[in-house]
């Protein structure tokens, strides 16, 4: 028997068809079968409640520290995709930064193979440029690529080498991945901890000059126009980065970018308050200067920039409570993004439409996959949020093992209300009504 599932009264964002208006959504063994308003009479299992709350696709996350293998203290993908749940995430890109570093196809396997068995929302690997993340030789992409790995990239740390990064872009262009870049210049952020400007002097911390991304944003893009592969460059955070990505784009070159819910919301005077050398505002690339953060928001909403990408990078507790030169860079973000993100609807600066796109479709075409819509047919990844909604971020009640973050005890107008990951309701909150239908096999809703 079909197992249908109605999620009623709710106003549907689908950036995909454009759609914006109240709406039904009708699922059926997991998949979209109906959307529209005041749905066919049929007989259902299952009832949620959207009334007051956006129905939208399920978020693509394209950068992601999932940790395992090698970190499960700070994370695992059983934690890290729960965690992706409560944050209206139904895809996660996997980083390669782990320990053994994702280089080859068998730890691309053992990566899909944990996902399945313990993941709740979908995992898309990512694998190494270079042979143990170390810059030195190209790793086996086209194996990677066989085995399911959607992109590459050294991240956590760049592609130094140039030649290196001319072969990989070259080599990327027989599977048409794309290359994903931490664009810093090492040799120009060496012992910086923060990002170089007023509050860096003040606190009398080293800093990491916005040159040092742009530097190595301009190497990356000459690169693009050599050799025609498509670059994407990971969480830019300056100013000079996103002008290079517009006249990039302008020239038509393949050249996509991500930034941050942390880099277009907060700035480095987050390192000095509420609490000065605060390590859980400590991030690479580091919190910039307010007109960073203007024109990092500007480029997002006219499209500049096509994803807004977590950078979810979980620390234990211990690994962060050091001096802050000493600390591990990383905001664990998979929970607080959409809450975070919507503070640029309420303030005027971007419409809901433009944000939501910027999490699902936006990531979804860097990586070329059919995510991030509600076209009927399609596996049911699903948001609900109440825009509105204010809540206070607890870190000790976070999915992620992660808990550092430097909004902790901040209110949030914004919240994710349930999400369903594959047709399966992943998480819900429990002001959200779900009705069960008598014949109802719950199982079959909460997977
Ligand atoms: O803040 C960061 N954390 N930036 C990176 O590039 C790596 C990441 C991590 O893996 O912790
Ligand atoms: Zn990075």
């Amino acid at each position: 028997m079909n197992h249908r599932l109605l999620i009623s009264g709710g106003r549907l964002i689908d950036p995909a068809s454009g759609h914006d208006a109240p709406a039904d959504l009708l699922i059926e063994d997991g998949h979209i079968a109906w959307v529209g308003p005041g749905a066919p009479p049929q007989e259902l299992d299952a009832i949620l409640d959207a009334t007051g709350l956006v129905v939208a696709p399920g978020f693509v996350d394209l950068h992601c520290h999932l940790r395992e293998p090698g970190y499960e203290e700070k994370e695992t993908i059983a934690t890290a995709t729960r965690a992706a749940t409560r944050g209206g995430f139904t895809t996660v890109c996997a980083m390669p930064n782990t320990n053994p570093p994702t280089d080859s196809a068998a730890i691309i396997d053992f990566i899909k193979e944990k996902a399945r068995t313990k993941g709740v929302v979908k995992v898309l690997p990512v694998g190494c440029i270079s042979k143990g993340r170390r810059g030195q030789e190209l790793a086996e992409m086209a194996a990677m690529a066989a085995a399911g790995a959607v992109a590459f990239s050294d991240d956590g740390s760049p592609v130094s080498d140039p030649r290196l990064m001319r072969h990989a872009l070259e080599y990327s262009l027989s599977f048409g991945l794309p290359i994903m870049e931490h664009a810093e210049d090492e040799a120009l952020s060496r012992d910086g901890a923060m990002h170089e400007g007023e509050v860096s002097l003040r606190l009398g911390l080293r800093g990491i000059p916005a040159a040092a991304e742009e530097a190595a944003v301009a190497r990356d893009i000459a690169l693009a126009r050599l050799t025609g592969a498509k670059l994407h460059l990971c969480h830019i955070s300056t100013a000079g980065a996103m002008e290079m990505v517009r006249r990039a784009r302008e020239e038509g070159l393949p050249v996509t970018a991500e930034v941050t819910p942390h880099h277009l919301t907060l700035t480095h005077e987050q390192v000095l308050a509420p609490v000065p050398y605060d390590t859980s505002a400590k991030v690479n690339p580091p919190l910039r200067a307010p007109q960073d953060v203007r024109a990092l928001v500007d480029g997002l909403r006219d499209g500049v920039i096509d994803a807004i990408a977590t950078d979810h990078a979980p620390h234990t507790a211990m690994d962060k409570l050091v001096e802050f030169d000493f600390a591990p860079p990383g905001i664990s973000g998979l929970e607080t993004a959409l809450g975070a993100l919507l503070a640029l609807v309420h303030s005027g600066e971007m419409d809901l439409m433009t944000l939501v796109t910027r999490l699902t479709t936006g990531p979804a075409k860097v990586i070329g996959h059919p995510l991030g819509s509600l076209t009927v047919g399609l596996p049911a990844d699903v948001v609900l949020f109440d825009p509105t909604r204010e809540w206070v971020v607890d870190p000790t009640a976070f999915a992620s093992r992660g808990r550092n973050t430097p909004l902790a005890g901040r209110a949030l107008r914004g919240k994710v209300m349930a999400t369903l990951a594959q047709g399966v309701l992943a998480y819900r909150d429990e002001a959200v009504s779900l009705s069960l239908s008598s014949q109802a096999e719950p199982q079959r809703i909460r997977g």
